[in-house]
């Protein structure tokens, strides 16, 4: 499939607005992409019991899971910090379980044409999984 990251990207920035996040202030918006060309956004979600909060990434995959889809061609990921938000481990831990193929595309919000490229496994060599 035919992937553009630039629009990726753009639909990660319009995700970031519904972030929930009056804690850190630190907004972040995810976007990915089904392999049937489907877009499903996310956003972070900040608890008072700081250690609930949920990162953008795993909101935008929990959706997607939850709503049937299985295969993932990539995922956007924007904040405003230079060079972009690194995916945290958690997320990509998740990303490693459900998403192994995905390209992984992050911008700073500030800065949507600068986008940096990351492959799954670069990002969480020999991650662990089970056999299912
Ligand atoms: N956050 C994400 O949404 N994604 C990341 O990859 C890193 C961190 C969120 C969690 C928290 O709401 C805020 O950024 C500050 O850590």
């Amino acid at each position: 499939m035919k992937i553009n990251p630039q629009m990726l990207v753009c639909a990660a920035a319009k995700a970031r607005k519904g972030s929930v996040s009056p804690y850190s202030r630190f907004k972040v918006g995810a976007a990915l992409l089904t392999a049937a060309g489907e877009i499903i956004g996310g956003a972070n979600v900040e608890s008072a019991s700081y250690g609930l909060t949920c990162c953008a990434e795993r909101v935008a995959l929990f959706k997607a899971l939850t709503d049937g889809k299985k295969k993932f061609a990539a995922i956007a990921v924007v904040a405003r910090c230079d060079g972009g938000p690194m995916p945290c481990g958690a997320c990509r831990q998740l990303l490693a379980e459900y998403a192994p193929a995905a390209k992984v595309f992050i911008a700073d919000s500030d800065d949507l044409a600068q986008v940096r490229q990351f492959t799954v496994a670069e990002l969480l060599p020999a991650a662990f999984t089970l056999a299912r």
